[in-house]
């Protein structure tokens, strides 16, 4: 029965994405599908770019300018946040193996992962779901006996609720993160909710506030952020804007942070359930939102509109995540940057409403979506990831970087063994991922001022797919430190850029440059050095730094001024 339910949620999330999906693969056939003399055209003009490229391309050097005179917004860390829920191993095995587990852990959360998650800089993690969110009872998950119940919507397995509030709160102390909770709008209630939020903030000798120092922590928990319901036009209940829109001004009015240490700065922020697409219901769903948002009085707030965006190309996820070949790398790419028109869509319509932007667009659900390992269970969403998951995840940090402004949070999904991990672990083995190299690679750009960069290299095609060959961002630190990122999509050409930075005087640059040998490399438990950053560096000339890029490379250098 639980595994029937388990499939039957899947399937609704199947459909949702077939749906979501059915315009970018419309597109994506379109283009493949051209007529017999377009398509011989096409080939004509790409062998004779190609015959000209080549020389031209040895003797040239693309150029790169970054002009620091004119700074951007500021690149909030939180774009850089993740997202763990129950599901599959990401929690139960992923940070959870008990005190008594012989995995070297402190109260129960392995010592490894947090190792790894620490030099990530996370700046907070999104729990406990995802669809789980909307069926989560928290008192289900503290004090010493714990309720044993079951996860219908990932396998139908039995969820044993050891890890809860307070090991979700020490496991963040311990990598140094912030709690973005995702409370339950679907089946529970705004007293459940609140009483939640009550037990973890407040101050006061109320009976939550005791049952809460009897579990062991006196003081008030510090809570940064609260997602108000999941995906509410589906898993989370499949309401209407106009229902969901009066579940949150309830939520918004009565579940309150009473930390003392958040009443006026650093207040928490809420974060109400935006779109998970293009298509006209998820329009109308920003539309609605934001425009109530426009009118909204004293006795209701939101801070963010969440958006969730997977790269999927094709439904059910049939796309494998290792032993696919350079049409695929193309493919997934493709797709992927589509999230840059999906951000300016939202974003133009909360502009709409909300021109001060002081409204963040959350992207708090996003990454690729892959067919299930052979042989995993396929409710637990497991797969690889190869390098490139790691250009994917820079190209869509880069995009979150370009629209600063407006952008100012995303989690990626989801931070161990699940869908586009940071970590895979199996028992006491752990391995690094290549998406989590470009995080740890990224770290400098975690609350740095974007700088606008111009390129113009031109383009990469395959198998009638064209995409931008180089995409590049550039961010200022608070010192003034320089930083770029730099990403070779092109899996077949070197790059030799030449980068000039007016108003910069450069001396030399050093950082590092991920790549591998092949566009599906990954790391294993055997092999976890395959797709690891490599140390590069240059001396600037006449001002000037040059840099060659490997194929299918993600590159960030930090300037010496
Ligand atoms: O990340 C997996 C699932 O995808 C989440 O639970 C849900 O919010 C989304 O549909």
């Amino acid at each position: 029965m639980a595994q029937k339910l388990a499939f039957r949620s899947l399937r609704s999330i199947q459909c949702r994405i077939l749906h979501q999906s059915h315009v970018r693969r419309t597109f994506l056939f379109a283009s493949e599908a051209g007529s017999p003399l377009v398509r011989s055209l096409f080939a004509s003009l790409t062998l004779l770019v190609v015959a000209m490229a080549v020389p031209v391309a040895a003797a040239q050097k693309i150029q790169l300018s970054v002009d620091v005179s004119k700074p951007g917004a500021k690149i909030d860390r939180n774009i850089f946040g993740q997202f763990a829920e129950h599901l599959g191993h990401g929690v139960y095995e992923g940070i959870w193996v008990g005190p008594d587990s012989k995995i070297p852990n402190t109260r129960g959360i392995r010592n490894d992962v947090v190792a790894a998650l620490k030099a990530l800089k996370v700046p907070d993690v999104r729990w406990p779901g995802g669809c789980f969110a909307d069926e989560y009872h928290w008192r289900k998950g503290i004090g010493p006996q714990r309720t044993v119940t079951l996860n219908p919507n990932w396998g139908g397995v039995l969820e044993p609720n050891t890890f809860g509030t307070h090991e979700l709160m020490d496991f963040l102390d311990q990598i140094g993160a912030e709690a973005y909770l995702s409370v339950n709008v679907g089946s529970g209630t705004p007293q459940e909710a609140a009483e939640w939020l009550e037990y973890l903030t407040t101050a006061q000798p109320t009976t939550l506030a005791k049952e809460r120092s009897a579990n062991g922590h006196p003081a008030p928990y510090r809570i940064a952020f609260l997602g108000i319901g999941n995906e509410s036009w589906d898993c989370g209940g499949n309401m209407t804007p106009d229902y969901y829109l009066s579940q949150l001004k309830t939520y918004s009015r009565f579940v309150r942070n009473f930390n003392p240490a958040q009443q006026d700065n650093q207040q928490m922020l809420k974060i109400a359930v935006g779109p998970g697409g293009g298509e006209s219901r998820w329009i109308e769903w920003t539309e609605a939102v934001m425009k109530a948002y426009q009118s909204h009085t004293w006795s209701w707030d939101m801070n963010g509109l969440s958006m969730h965006s997977y790269t999927v190309v094709k439904w059910p996820p049939s796309y494998a995540s290792v032993g696919f070949g350079e049409t695929e790398y193309a493919q997934i790419l493709k797709s992927t940057l589509e999230m840059n028109e999906l951000v300016a869509k939202h974003s133009a319509i909360m502009d709409k409403y909300d021109p001060k932007k002081k409204v963040a667009l959350v992207v708090d659900e996003w990454g690729g979506w892959y067919a299930p390992l052979p042989g995993s269970i396929p409710g637990f969403l497991v797969q690889q990831n190869s390098l490139r998951d790691a250009i994917l995840a820079a190209l869509n940090l880069n995009i979150f970087a370009q629209h600063a402004d407006r952008v100012r949070m995303a989690n990626i999904a989801q931070m161990i063994n699940v869908l586009q991990a940071m970590i895979l672990t199996d028992k006491e083995k752990m391995v690094l991922t290549p998406t989590y190299h470009v995080y740890k690679m990224y770290v400098p750009f975690q609350d740095a001022t974007f700088v606008p960069v111009t390129i113009d290299a031109g383009t990469y095609t395959h198998d009638g797919i064209t995409l931008p060959r180089i995409a590049a961002i550039a961010a200022k630190d608070k010192a003034g430190k320089l930083s770029l990122a730099i990403t070779n999509v092109d899996p077949n050409r070197p790059a030799e850029i030449e980068i000039s930075l007016a108003g910069v005087n450069a001396k030399s640059a050093a950082g590092e440059m991920l790549t591998a040998s092949k566009v599906d490399s990954v790391n294993t438990f055997d092999a976890p050095n395959t797709v690891v950053p490599k140390p590069v560096s240059a001396k600037a000339q006449d001002g000037k730094l040059t840099f060659k890029l490997e194929p299918k490379s993600v590159t960030v250098i930090l300037v010496d001024q």
